[in-house]
């Protein structure tokens, strides 16, 4: 069990709502202000972790069923990358007292696997119960994007993404699963990120200084 205060930021949204762009800003300013801050994401983070993420991302590209994962699968190959991540990274890093910043957690295994692809959510909080050891975010951004905005950024993007192989009506059932899970809970801030502007990353900003109590 994790016995030191830490802090952990998640970002979580759809493809397209900019979370890896506010991350990485807020981590910038963070750095800036001289805040020991590290930033990861998931599927990934470590160098096993993002073995998985290239088994899972690649998988996606196959087109006959037969040859695609099973949905537990899949569901646990997230959750396996998960737990190098926390092992590895994640808990020894708040260990040496680092704000943590991470582009998605358990969140979007909740949207896009629970919510989204109909997994039973007693099989994902058990695995969970075994691999979070009783981490948890002090902090969470959902970022909420209008499916226009998210479809120019992604249509920008040099790299094939699984926005072609998703629906639209996916990925609204997706946000609106990250929209259920942040209501009524006092540490997570839904964030408008349609527009192409800095406010929101002030924004982020000063919620997250907020919370760590600095002097701006
Ligand atoms: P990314 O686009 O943010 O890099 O995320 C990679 C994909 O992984 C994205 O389509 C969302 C998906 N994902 C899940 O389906 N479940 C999870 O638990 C995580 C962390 C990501």
């Amino acid at each position: 069990m994790l016995k030191i205060k830490p802090f952990f930021i998640v970002f979580e949204g759809v493809e397209g709502c900019g979370k890896s762009y506010q991350s990485k800003k807020l981590y910038k300013k963070l750095k800036k202000n001289n805040i020991p801050t590290l930033l990861t994401r998931e599927p990934g983070g470590t160098k096993s972790a993002e073995l998985i993420r290239n088994l899972i991302l690649k998988d996606y590209f196959n087109k006959s069923k037969k040859d695609k994962f099973d949905k537990l699968t899949d569901t646990l190959l997230y959750l396996a990358s998960r737990n190098e991540h926390i092992k590895n990274k994640i808990i020894p890093e708040l260990r040496k007292k680092k704000v943590v910043i991470c582009d998605r957690f358990i969140d979007s295994t909740i949207a896009y696997q629970v919510f989204g692809k109909k997994v039973d959510i007693k099989f994902v909080n058990n695995v969970h119960k075994y691999i979070l050891d009783g981490l948890k975010p002090n902090l969470t951004f959902i970022l909420k994007v209008s499916s226009q905005s998210s479809k120019r950024r992604l249509l920008k993007r040099k790299t094939r993404n699984r926005y072609d192989n998703f629906s639209q009506s996916f990925y609204t059932k997706v946000q609106n699963s990250f929209l259920k899970i942040a209501k009524n809970k006092k540490n997570y801030f839904i964030l408008n990120s349609s527009r192409n502007d800095n406010n929101l990353e002030k924004k982020i900003y000063e919620i997250t200084s907020k919370y760590l109590k600095l002097k701006n």
